[in-house]
Order: C-alpha cells, then structure tokens, then sequence
C-alpha cells in the first residue's frame, strides 16, 4: 500500500516518464542518436500482443525518405476538405522537420493464423483478431512514446494519416499491412502546456 502517492509519483521514473509525456509537433535540428533510437525500438518490441504474435512492423525513416513522406502527405491533404487538410498539412510538417520518424504498421500475421491459435467462429474472427492487432500495436506505439520521454525525446503519434493509409502503407513497403501510426521522434522545439486530462473521478467507476 503506498501512503503517500504524491511522494510515490515523484519518485518513480516510469510513472514520471507518463506524466510528462507530451505530443510534439515540431522538432529541433538535432539528431537522434542510434543508441537512443534503438532502445525506443527496444521498449515498442517488448510490448504485450495477443497470442504473442508481435505482429507489428516499425518502418525507419530519416532523411531523404522522411522527406519524401512529408512531401507524399503534404500532396495528398488537398484531395480533402478542412479540417482533415489542415491535420494533414500539419503533420506534413511534423514529419519533415524531426530528424527520424517511426511508421507502425500491423502485418496481418494474427489475422492470418487466429482461427488456428483461438477457438472462435469465423464470422467473429476476422473482427476479433483485427482488433487484437491494433490494440498489440497501440500497446507498442505507447510504450515507445514512453521509453522516448524518458530519454528526453520528444514524439506524436499522428493517427490523420489514416486517411492516406494506402498511400502511405505502399510507400512503406507494407502493402499488406495495416496503419497502425506514424510517429515523428526528436528534440522538442515547442512544448505545449499539458492539456486538461479529466479528473479520475470522471472516467473510474468502482463496483
Ligand atoms: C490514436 C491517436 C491518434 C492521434 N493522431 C494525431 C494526429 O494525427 N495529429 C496530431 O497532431 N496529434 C495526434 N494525436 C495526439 C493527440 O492530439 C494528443 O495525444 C492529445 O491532444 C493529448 O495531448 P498529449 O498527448 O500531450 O497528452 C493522436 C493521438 C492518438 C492516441
């Protein structure tokens, strides 16, 4: 039992590394070192997944890649309408201006496999075992956002893509697969300050 929680808070390093978790959008021209790089890849792998089946893809991406990806979002927001133009736009730049962004895509692999690992009928199982995936994923997406705020690293998980997934998958490389996010990681140029969570005794209830 911890008797004092606000001391307890401060204290631990996972629970501070939540806390001050922020989404960034725009970045300094700093780079990221590979050592840094590779342990947010780490901490995304060790995730839990359905089945174990850690059927997620991280796409690296810097450079004159990264900047192709700002270039393909950039071109594809004006096919919409606002607001989905301006999230786009937005992210766009996002993109182009962290030194390396992480793509995660689902492969599939539970999907293929589930009726074989998990005795479920075969109306529920292309619904189940999807959202299987995409909740293994978010698992992993969260956990790199975590293990990147403890570094110092800043990052955002820009879901808009979504609406250029198929675009965006084929230029990945996973045509396959499933979006999952795109997730830009550097050095914060501009924190915002912490938007309003709500109160826990808005979203907890006891019975
Ligand atoms: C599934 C998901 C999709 C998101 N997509 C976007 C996005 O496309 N663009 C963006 O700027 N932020 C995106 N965000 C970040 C949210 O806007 C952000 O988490 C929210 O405003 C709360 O701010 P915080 O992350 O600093 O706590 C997304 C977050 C999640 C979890």
């Amino acid at each position: 039992m911890i008797n004092n929680l606000k001391n307890y808070l401060f204290k631990n390093n996972t629970l501070i590394s939540i806390k001050n978790r922020r989404s960034v959008r725009m970045f300094l021209n700093k780079p990221v070192s590979t050592g840094a790089l590779e342990t947010i890849l780490n901490a995304a792998n060790q995730a839990p997944s359905a089945h174990n089946q850690q059927s997620w893809r991280f796409i690296v991406l810097k450079g004159a890649k990264k900047n192709e990806l700002a270039a393909l979002v950039n071109e594809k927001a004006s096919a919409f309408t606002k607001p989905s133009t301006t999230l786009l736009r937005l992210a766009s730049r996002s993109i182009a201006s962290a030194p390396v962004v992480i793509a995660i895509a689902n492969t599939g692999q539970l999907i293929s496999r589930g009726t074989e690992l998990f005795k479920v009928d075969k109306h529920t199982a292309k619904d189940f075992f999807r959202i299987m995936e995409i909740q293994s994923s978010a698992a992993a997406v969260q956990n790199l956002l975590i293990a990147a705020t403890s570094l110092g690293l800043a990052t955002v998980w820009l879901g808009v893509l979504i609406l250029i997934k198929k675009e965006v998958l084929y230029f990945l490389g996973e045509p396959e697969g499933e979006f999952m996010a795109v997730i830009p990681v550097g050095y914060a140029a501009k924190i915002s300050p912490a938007p309003k969570k709500q109160p826990l005794a808005m979203v907890v209830k006891y019975l």
